[in-house]
C-alpha cells in the first residue's frame, strides 16, 4: 500500500513546506517504501541508525578503547567506487553536455529511471535528508534534499554535509533547493508481495548516476558507495553546482582550500585542483618542513568561489567532512589525518584487526600477522592480495582535523591569493611554474594531464587529460566551462588570484622520484606566495615563470644539483610534441573552444620556437 500524501504530510516535521512534502510524497508513491523518516541530524538519530546497522550487519562497531565511536562497513565487491561510465549529464541538447560527458536525453532517461525506481524501496524505510552545502546563511551556501533508502548514506551525509533541522528551516523560509533521489535498488519485497532478507550492503548491478542540469535534479540508482550515493558531494557540489555557478557568475571547483601563514604573520589562502589519487588529502593537511610557515585546512576536496565586494575571489568549502582514501595514510604521509580519524569515524572497505581496530596498506611498515580483509575473509601477509580495498575510505567530520582553519566555516569565505593546478607527470612539467596571466592559467588548467600508469615512463603518448581535475565532475560542456573561467578572470581583473602549475611526481631517467613530496611541497608553495608578496623575481620559461636559481628554499633538503636541474628541465622537442597533442585534444570541442585557448596554444608554440 502506497503511503499517500496525507500520511506523508503527517510524518513531516513542522514547517516542512508543501512543495517539499508533495515531492517526498511523489517519490514515495513511485518507490513504495514501508515508512518515511525525516532526518533531524541529531546525535540520537545518528546513534539509533548506528545501532540499527550494527544489528543488521552493515556496520561492525570497532573496539571503543582503540577507536571510540567508530564503525566499519564492507561494501559488496561489485560496488567499490564511483562509476564514471554510468554517470550521465541529461541536458536537453547533447552539445551542452559536451564531448567529455556521457549524455542521455532527459525524457528518455526519466522513463528509464521511473521503471527502475518503481517499487525500489519496498520493505524499506525512506529517509528524507534536508542538507546544506556550506555554512548556513552564507551567500554561496546552497540547499538540497536527498531521499535515500540507505541508512549508511544518512550517517555519512551527516558527517560530510550539514543535515537536518537548520537546513529544513532555510528551505521553509523559501530558499531554493536541489532535489536528489537515491535508491540502492534492492527492495525487500517484490511486486507479488514476496519478501527476501536484507543483505549487509544492498545494491544493484544496474547503476545510473544521473544529473539534469536544466531542472537541477539528481537521480542515483543501484550503488550505495561514496560519490554515487552521497549526493551532496560530486553530484551536487560539482556537477549541478558547476551549472548554477555558470549561470550565476561564480565557480564550483574540485579544489582543496588552505590557509597559510608566513613567518612574518602574513596570511594567504590557496586553492588547488588535483585529479583523484594525487595526494589531495595529504596536501590539505600539509605539515610544512620549512620553519616559520603554518598551513591550516579549509577544505580537502571542493571549493565554491565568488567575487567579493572588494573584487577578490572568495572561497568556501561547501562540505562538512572528509571522505578520504584510507590506504597510504600513515604517521609519515599524513599524521594530521591519522589523528583526525582516531575516533568517531566511519570506515568502509578497510581491514579489521583481531583486536577490533582497522588496518590498511601503508598504515604500518609491517602488516599484522592476521586480519579480516575488506571482504570479510581471513587474511595473512602471505595471502597475496591487499587486505583493504585501494579505494577504502574514511568518513570524518572536518572539525576533527587539528589542522582545521579558524576561518573554515566563515560564510563569507576566504580571499584566494593563489590557485594551483597539478597532475601526475613523470616528464616535462616542472616542479612549479607561474602562469603568465589568467588566460595562460586557464590554458594550463584546461590541459593538465597525468601519464596513464600503464604507459612506459618517458613517453608523452598516453596522457589522460583531466582539465581542472573536473573531467568526471563538470555538469556541462567543458569548452563552455573554460569560457566561463575566462569571463570570470576578465571580470576579476587585478583582484584575480595568481595561477601556478605544480608537479610533485617528476622522475629521473631511472624512474626514481626527483622530489620527496609531502611536507616538502611547502617549499614550492612558499615560492608561489613569495611571488604574490612581490619578494622574488622569476625567469620566463616554456611552461610559465620558474624560480630564479637560488630562490626556491632548499635549506635542509638533500637534493643534488642534477636532480634540481631535472625538476625544472624543459625540453623544447618534448613540449612541441605535447603541443601537437593539445591541438588534437582541443579539436574535439569544435567551435565551442574559446579562441583565447587557441591563442594560448599559439603563444606556447612561439615560446617553443624561441627556445629551440
Ligand atoms: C574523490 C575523488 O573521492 O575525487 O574525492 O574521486
Ligand atoms: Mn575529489
Amino acid at each position: 500500500m502506497a503511503l499517500d500524501t496525507p500520511t506523508i504530510a503527517q510524518t513531516a516535521p513542522a514547517g516542512a513546506p508543501p512543495e517539499l512534502v508533495s515531492w517526498v510524497a511523489g517519490v514515495a508513491e513511485l518507490t513504495l517504501p514501508d515508512a518515511v523518516h525525516w532526518c533531524d541530524g541529531s546525535v540520537e538519530e545518528r546513534d539509533r541508525l548506528y545501532d540499527q546497522m550494527v544489528a543488521s550487519g552493515t556496520f561492525i562497531r570497532l573496539n571503543p578503547d582503540l577507536r571510540p565511536g567508530s564503525y566499519l562497513a564492507r561494501s559488496a565487491p561489485s560496488d567499490v567506487a564511483r562509476v564514471e561510465g554510468r554517470t550521465f549529464i541529461c541536458s536537453v541538447d547533447e552539445a551542452d553536455a559536451g564531448p567529455t560527458n556521457n549524455w542521455a536525453e532527459p525524457q528518455a532517461m526519466k522513463r528509464t529511471l521511473a521503471g527502475l525506481f518503481a517499487g525500489s524501496m519496498r520493505g524499506r524505510t525512506m529517509y528524507v535528508i534536508p542538507f546544506s552545502m556550506g555554512p548556513l546563511g552564507g551567500e554561496l551556501t546552497r540547499l538540497g534534499v536527498e531521499i535515500t533508502d540507505s541508512p549508511y548514506v544518512v550517517v555519512n551525509m551527516r558527517l560530510t554535509t550539514r543535515i537536518g533541522a537548520p537546513a529544513l528551516a532555510a528551505i521553509a523560509s523559501g530558499a531554493p533547493w536541489v532535489p536528489a533521489v537515491h535508491s540502492t535498488g534492492y527492495p525487500l519485497v517484490d511486486e507479488a508481495g514476496v519478501t527476501r532478507p536484507d543483505v549487509p550492503w544492498p545494491c544493484n548491478d544496474t547503476k545510473y548516476i544521473t544529473h539534469f542540469p536544466e531542472t537541477r535534479e539528481i537521480w542515483s540508482y543501484g550503488s550505495g558507495y561514496g560519490g554515487n550515493a552521497l549526493l551532496g558531494k560530486k553530484s551536487f557540489a560539482l556537477r549541478i553546482a558547476s551549472v548554477l555557478a555558470r549561470d550565476e557568475g561564480w565557480l564550483a571547483e574540485h579544489m582543496l582550500i588552505l590557509r597559510i601563514t608566513g613567518p612574518d604573520g602574513r596570511v594567504f589562502h590557496l586553492t588547488a585542483a588535483f585529479p583523484s589519487a594525487c595526494g589531495k588529502t595529504n596536501l590539505a593537511m600539509l605539515r610544512p618542513t620549512i620553519p616559520g610557515w603554518t598551513v591550516e585546512t579549509v577544505g580537502d576536496d571542493i571549493a565554491w568561489m565568488r567575487p567579493g565586494p572588494d573584487g577578490r575571489l572568495y572561497a568556501i568549502n561547501p562540505e562538512n567532512g572528509f571522505f578520504g582514501v584510507a590506504p597510504g595514510t600513515s604517521e609519515q604521509t599524513n599524521p594530521t589525518c591519522l589523528h583526525a580519524i582516531s575516533h568517531d569515524t566511519i570506515f568502509t572497505n578497510v581491514a579489521l584487526t583481531d583486536d577490533g581496530d582497522v588496518w590498511w596498506e601503508g598504515l604500518t611498515p609491517e602488516p599484522p600477522a592476521h586480519l579480516i580483509d575488506w571482504q570479510g575473509n581471513d587474511w595473512t601477509p602471505g595471502s597475496g592480495r591487499p587486505a583493504s580495498h585501494p579505494n577504502g575510505r574514511f568518513t570524518v567530520h572536518a572539525s576533527q582535523a587539528e589542522s582545521i582553519s579558524p576561518d573554515w566555516e566563515d560564510p563569507a569565505g576566504v580571499p584566494i591569493d593563489v590557485i594551483l593546478f597539478g597532475g601526475r607527470r613523470a616528464t616535462n612539467v616542472p616542479l612549479i611554474s607561474e602562469s603568465y596571466d589568467w588566460q595562460h592559467g586557464v590554458f594550463v588548467g584546461a590541459t593538465v594531464s597525468s601519464e596513464q600508469t600503464a604507459a612506459a615512463e618517458g613517453l608523452v603518448g598516453a596522457l589522460r587529460r583531466d582539465p581542472f581535475a573536473m573531467l568526471p565532475f563538470c555538469g556541462y560542456n567543458m569548452a563552455d566551462y573554460w569560457a566561463h573561467w575566462l569571463r570570470m578572470g576578465a571580470s576579476l581583473g587585478e583582484g584575480a588570484p595568481r595561477i601556478f602549475q605544480v608537479n610533485w611526481f617528476r622522475k629521473d631517467e631511472d624512474g626514481h622520484w626527483l622530489w620527496p613530496g609531502f611536507g616538502e611541497n611547502a617549499r614550492a608553495i612558499e615560492w608561489a606566495l613569495r611571488r604574490v608578496a612581490g619578494e622574488v623575481d622569476a625567469v620566463d620559461a616554456l611552461s610559465g615563470r620558474i624560480p630564479v636559481p637560488g630562490d626556491l628554499n632548499l635549506e635542509g633538503l638533500d637534493l643534488s644539483e642534477h636532480d634540481l636541474a631535472a625538476l625544472f628541465a624543459l625540453d623544447p622537442q618534448a613540449w612541441a610534441a605535447e603541443a601537437d597533442l593539445t591541438e588534437e585534444y582541443f579539436a574535439q570541442f569544435g567551435d565551442r573552444l574559446p579562441a583565447q585557448l587557441t591563442d594560448q596554444l599559439a603563444a606556447l608554440r612561439a615560446r617553443i620556437a624561441g627556445a629551440g
